[in-house]
């Protein structure tokens, strides 16, 4: 219990800081619908205004030592996947809890090895348009990858600056999927504007990366290699391919020729797998057009009568009914009470908007990853090895064309006596990357692998090696 005088001190200290910032809108959660009890943990959420759009981001703060645990910022990829994503399937301490739903707003449970076990999160969602994230102005919904993380990197210095015991914590960036392009350039921004002794200065150490988009030619190339690896396609299809079309195989054309015919036998190979984990079923059972009815699947994703009658053999179980969940969550109206999500801004909130007005203007962030290496950070970055619309092949490939010296070569690395994955780590005059591969991880590896992500995560972060 608070004191009278404490009281009016916070009340007082709370009067100053909204006069001191024009707007805030911050909410503190401290119980949620579907949530039995208080939270253990501390929720912050709310609203920042960059340009014309009003972001919105869940702060969770770290359960271990706020006061000293570093401080990350996280955003999901897609463009457009909402950053709930990534608190509730990848690095947060909660989880729905799928066992049984019956109707309603669906259960939600602790999970113990949500990464603020040992850090700060601020989850944004980002771009503009996704999550609940909006525009106050027309014009201010088209975005770009610059423009994104324009605003994504505009939007974590004035919440630093509306936050000010964060400043002083040591400094991630993480993101992933799609937004390996726009976290890149974030990570850029901060360091110019440091360079520049742009005031307050952001305590950057490093940046974290999962399953990261960055060169799309690279990633393009990286799906043959891989499904060779895997062995999806024989070795007689991926050789007489590799030949025919020279070792390149981005915007393959019919007047190629017998690259073109190899590149067709490829794609009858891969067409109907679960891009984003190769041994799950695509969710569907009975369809001779398999991957016409994924794509009808995905976009019924959330609807009722798919989500309510999902089948009860383990061996069907797909991602998206989990997912689904989250739809019923987000539309809930004591939810977006709850969360201090302001009234008739988003009328439908969907998991991924997939009609985001988007222009993708970044093709590569490479570059700019070989500006960042010589500036003494911290750089994690993590692939699932059974990931087929980023292929861990190409994560390799990208990191191994930065011509960085390997510190400690390839291993295997352990959580719980078992091996997770395999790792090997660079440098580069002080700045060093470490790259994980998460062992049967899909796309992204935490909603796979969640308890050997979080080990993966927590020795980064503090400094051990993976
Ligand atoms: C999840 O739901 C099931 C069924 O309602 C319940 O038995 C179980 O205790 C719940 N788990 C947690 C961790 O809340
Ligand atoms: C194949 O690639 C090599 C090296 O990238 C290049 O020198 C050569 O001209 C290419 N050949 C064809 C037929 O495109
Ligand atoms: C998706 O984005 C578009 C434009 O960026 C926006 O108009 C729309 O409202 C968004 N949809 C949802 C469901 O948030
Ligand atoms: C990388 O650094 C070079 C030299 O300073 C600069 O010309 C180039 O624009 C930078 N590239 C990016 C993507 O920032
Ligand atoms: C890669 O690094 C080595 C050693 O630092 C250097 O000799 C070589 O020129 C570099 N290659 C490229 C392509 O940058």
């Amino acid at each position: 219990m608070m004191t009278m005088t404490g009281r009016s001190l916070f009340r007082l200290l709370a009067l100053l800081v909204s006069f001191a910032v024009a707007v805030s809108g911050a909410t503190i959660v401290k119980t949620l619908p579907g949530f039995d009890g208080d939270l253990p943990f501390n929720l912050e959420t709310g609203y920042v205004s960059v340009e014309d759009s009003e972001l919105f981001y869940y702060f969770i703060e770290s359960e271990g030592d706020p006061e000293l645990d570093p401080i990350m910022l996280w955003y999901s990829g897609g463009p457009g996947c909402s950053a709930f994503n990534g608190l509730i399937f990848e690095n947060g301490p909660l989880a729905f809890n799928i066992t049984k739903y019956e109707g309603g707003v669906p259960q939600m449970q602790y999970y113990s090895n949500g990464w603020t076990k040992t850090a700060s999160i601020l989850f944004v969602d980002a771009p503009v348009g996704t999550g609940f994230s909006y525009s106050k102005t027309a014009e201010g919904w088209y975005t770009s990858d610059t423009k994104s993380a324009w605003q994504t990197y505009l939007f974590l210095r004035k919440w630093l600056i509306q936050h000010p015991q964060y400043l002083k914590l040591q400094l991630f960036v993480g993101a992933d999927s799609y937004s390996g392009i726009s976290g890149s350039i974030v990570v850029q921004h901060i360091i110019d504007a440091n360079e520049a002794r742009e005031v307050p200065r952001l305590n950057l150490k490093g940046y974290i990366l999962g399953c990261p988009r960055i060169d799309a030619t690279i990633n393009e190339n990286s799906k043959i290699i891989f499904a060779h690896q895997i062995g999806l396609v024989s070795d007689e299809i991926y050789y007489t391919m590799k030949e025919a079309c020279n070792g390149s195989y981005s915007d393959i054309t019919s007047s190629q020729g017998e690259c073109y015919e190899a590149y067709l036998k490829y794609e009858t190979c891969t067409k109907d797998i679960n891009t984003n984990s190769i041994l799950e079923p695509t969710c569907n059972w009975a369809s001779p057009k398999a991957s016409e009815e994924l794509k009808r699947r995905d976009l019924e994703e959330g609807s009722k009568p798919f989500i309510l009658s999902p089948p009860r053999i383990p061996e069907f179980w797909c991602h998206n009914f989990n997912y689904a969940l989250s739809y019923i969550w987000a539309n809930d109206e004591g939810v977006q009470t709850a969360l201090g999500v302001r009234k008739g801004t988003v009328e439908n909130w969907v998991r991924c908007n997939q009609s985001l007005q988007y222009t993708l203007d970044v093709s590569s962030v490479l570059d700019y990853h070989k500006n960042l290496s010589d500036k003494g950070l911290q750089v994690l970055i993590y692939n699932g090895d059974h990931d087929f619309t980023i292929p861990a092949s190409g994560t390799q490939e990208w990191i191994r064309v930065m011509n960085l010296t390997i510190t400690d070569d390839w291993r295997q690395w352990i959580v719980d006596g078992q091996i997770a994955g395999y790792t090997i780590k660079y440098n580069n005059v002080g700045y060093r990357l470490t790259y994980a591969s998460v062992l049967g991880a899909g796309h992204s590896p935490q909603e796979y692998k969640r308890r050997e992500c979080y080990q993966m995560f927590e020795r980064f972060i503090n400094y051990y090696p993976i």
